[in-house]
């Protein structure tokens, strides 16, 4: 049987957790990765706790000495972490009192409950923040790639079957907008991951005259006029973890765009399309065929997505059932929220840097450009222009479409003679569409893939990326 707990077993227990009940019930080979933040809140509730007169200024010195000792150790790998002891705010407070007699006042007004919740917010802001500068630089790595190919022309595919032409800028210009809105998404979840749950107690607050406001400000808990954000309901505030479940939806939608996006880079860079050409560094072999080189940093790009979704799924499931407040069942949040921030981080990082080593087949991409198949709605629009109305525009190219496959030639390649076969409409200027440096000058729509405008949107997303 190991050792009882200083802190949440005695007075009230004859004895501690069998070692069973220990090993099933702790936390702490997870959730010490909150040291940082434990330690940091610890501090500013001390601060507090000196503010209203129930710390000398001596013992708020000893405590917070003590709390930066432990966490120098802890940062040198010099500290010993207990099972026993079963989380990290048990563990690091625990210690301090071993060392800090006036730690035994540190946990005036305060729960594991409301701490915990502090914790995870504050560990959770600063992933969001670095995630936030790493999906800035995946879209930069995007951009910069575009621009490296400006003049690259690809087909766009819609079922998987070649549509119309596109930049290849523009592709990749689709995959930033996508991570501009994820982008959004999170700053917006930051709003609601930025509030103070501190002085809510297990459940009720405290009778003490605790200062929320004074911890939350200390903690950086603040809007943009320096004003505190604080919980405004205790029984609220210990047991909602929406906010771990909004980062989550975040990453996942984000997860989604990465795997949609690995598949394209997939499909690019098999023989069969041969866009683009992954540098040896960023692709793996195979161990039985000589000649193979894998894209394997974007198979598992997309393969992650699953997790990232099933962390999701596992937190609203774990949410949906738990009355009111506090229940234990919250402690299996940590490693669905870890799992998540770590796996899109370093996917959003090793994407980029991926992306940043990959170059574009221009020969392969200018071949599959060519195929006037493509222009087909071009060669629709110049009936349009011509007067006739689109749907018998669309049937008569079908026609020569059909004409074309018939008599086995290119679309472009069919006389003037075989196109005035279908209609007489036809005039000379009619092969003139296929002149696809032409067909894209003409697409100046705002978000189309124009010449001009393309390079306008390259131009927008660098100023806005810098
Ligand atoms: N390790 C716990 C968790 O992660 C901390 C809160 C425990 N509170 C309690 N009353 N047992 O949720």
């Amino acid at each position: 049987m190991s050792k009882s707990s200083p802190t949440s077993r005695s007075g009230r227990f004859a004895s501690g957790p069998a070692a069973d009940v220990a090993k099933f019930t702790e936390s702490i080979s997870f959730d010490w990765r909150l040291w940082r933040h434990d330690i940091m809140g610890s501090i500013a509730h001390a601060a507090m706790l000196h503010k209203i007169g129930v710390l000398t200024k001596g013992e708020l010195a000893q405590i917070s000495k003590g709390l930066e000792d432990i966490g120098q150790e802890i940062a040198d790998g010099n500290f010993e972490w207990k099972e026993e002891l079963e989380d990290v705010h048990m563990n690091i407070e625990s210690e301090l009192t071993k060392r800090v007699p006036a730690g035994a006042k540190l946990h005036t007004g305060r729960s594991r409950n409301d701490q915990v919740a502090l914790d995870v917010r504050m560990w959770l802001r600063n992933e969001i923040l670095e995630l936030s500068g790493e999906l800035r630089d995946l879209q930069m790595a995007m951009v910069e790639l575009g621009a490296k190919n400006v003049d690259v022309i690809i087909p766009g595919y819609t079922h998987l079957q070649r549509a119309q032409p596109v930049y290849f800028a523009h592709h990749l210009l689709a995959y930033v907008e996508m991570f501009d809105r994820d982008h959004a998404r999170l700053i917006d979840c930051f709003q609601r991951v930025n509030v103070c749950p501190l002085g809510s107690g297990a459940i009720a607050g405290s009778t003490l005259p605790l200062n929320r406001e004074f911890v939350a400000k200390q903690l950086g808990f603040v809007d943009h006029n320096d004003k505190p954000l604080v919980t405004q309901n205790s029984m609220d505030a210990v047991s909602d973890r929406d906010f771990a479940l909004e980062f989550c939806s975040v990453a996942a939608i984000t997860a989604m765009h990465l795997s949609r996006l690995a598949e394209d880079v997939i499909l690019w860079a098999s023989s069969e399309f041969h866009f683009i050409k992954i540098a040896d560094a960023y692709t793996t072999g195979s161990s039985l065929m000589p000649q193979k080189k894998n894209p394997d940093i974007a198979e598992l790009t997309r393969g992650k997505t699953g997790r990232v979704y099933g962390n999701l799924v596992a937190l609203l499931t774990l949410l949906k059932g738990l009355p009111m407040t506090y229940n234990r069942d919250l402690q299996e949040d940590k490693e669905r929220l870890f799992d998540t921030t770590d796996t899109i981080r370093t996917t959003v990082r090793i994407v980029g840097a991926m992306l940043e080593n990959t170059s574009v087949n221009k020969t392969a991409c200018a071949t599959a450009a060519s195929d006037p198949a493509l222009l087909a709605t071009d060669l629709a629009d110049y009936l349009v222009r011509k007067g006739m109305a689109f749907r018998q525009a669309h049937h008569a190219v079908g026609a020569v479409v059909a004409l074309a496959e018939k008599e086995n030639k290119p679309l472009n390649q069919l006389s003037l003679k075989e196109l005035q076969s279908v209609d007489k409409i036809f005039g000379k200027d009619a092969l003139d569409v296929f002149n696809l440096q032409k067909a894209m000058a003409q697409r100046n729509l705002v978000g189309a893939p124009g010449t001009n405008e393309v390079k306008r949107q390259l131009a927008r997303w660098k100023k806005l990326l810098k």
